[in-house]
């Protein structure tokens, strides 16, 4: 765990990433997503962890957009987060995605949303309560959102990135 490394992501990684996400999911779904995102140019921020020169981990932040009467209120969607098989249950996942929050906080995001396991999800303090009252096609226990500072809606349709209609 010591050589771990997490840093945004670089130009050169793109494959290495492609190849993480076809061992860490089945299908080919998540990897197709990161593609679209990227050629939309929906991507918020994209971090990777690095051990010994080798890519184990990613996560990815997408624009996502609680539209409530006339305004669009920008957010930042999580999906997809993977750890590569072999090194799983490691705290890299976590690491990930503390690392990627601070970031996000510091670059004034104010709202997060993810679809994933509560139990997991939970630990960074994402909430389903919190998500509850959106419009969403996605709408379900597994939504969850976590926010930074109380200006960010708790009611609106969340907008996702045109990448997730090919899910
Ligand atoms: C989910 C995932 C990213 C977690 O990464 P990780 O580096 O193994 O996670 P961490 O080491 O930070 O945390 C491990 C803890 O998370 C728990 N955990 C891992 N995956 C979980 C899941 N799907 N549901 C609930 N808990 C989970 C483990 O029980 C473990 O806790 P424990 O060791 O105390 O029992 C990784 O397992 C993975 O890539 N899975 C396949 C892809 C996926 O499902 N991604 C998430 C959906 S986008």
């Amino acid at each position: 765990m010591n050589q771990l490394e997490i840093r945004s992501e670089e130009a050169g990684d793109r494959e290495a990433i492609h190849a993480l996400l076809l061992a860490a999911f089945d299908g080919d779904a998540e990897a197709q997503l990161v593609r679209a995102l990227h050629t939309d140019g929906d991507v918020v921020l994209s971090f990777v962890a690095e051990r010994e020169g080798a890519l184990c981990g990613h996560v990815l932040f997408s624009r996502l957009h609680v539209v409530k009467d006339e305004t669009r209120f920008p957010a930042v969607a999580l999906a997809p987060l993977a750890v590569s098989p072999t090194d799983q249950r490691q705290g890299i996942g976590a690491r990930l995605v503390e690392e990627a929050h601070q970031r996000l906080i510091t670059n004034g995001e104010t709202l997060s949303v993810v679809l994933g396991e509560p139990v997991y999800y939970g630990r960074f303090g994402y909430r389903h309560e919190d998500a509850a009252a959106f419009e969403s096609d996605y709408q379900c226990e597994a939504l969850q959102a976590l926010r930074w500072g109380y200006e960010a809606p708790d009611t609106g349709r969340l907008v996702y990135a045109p990448g997730f209609g090919g899910l």
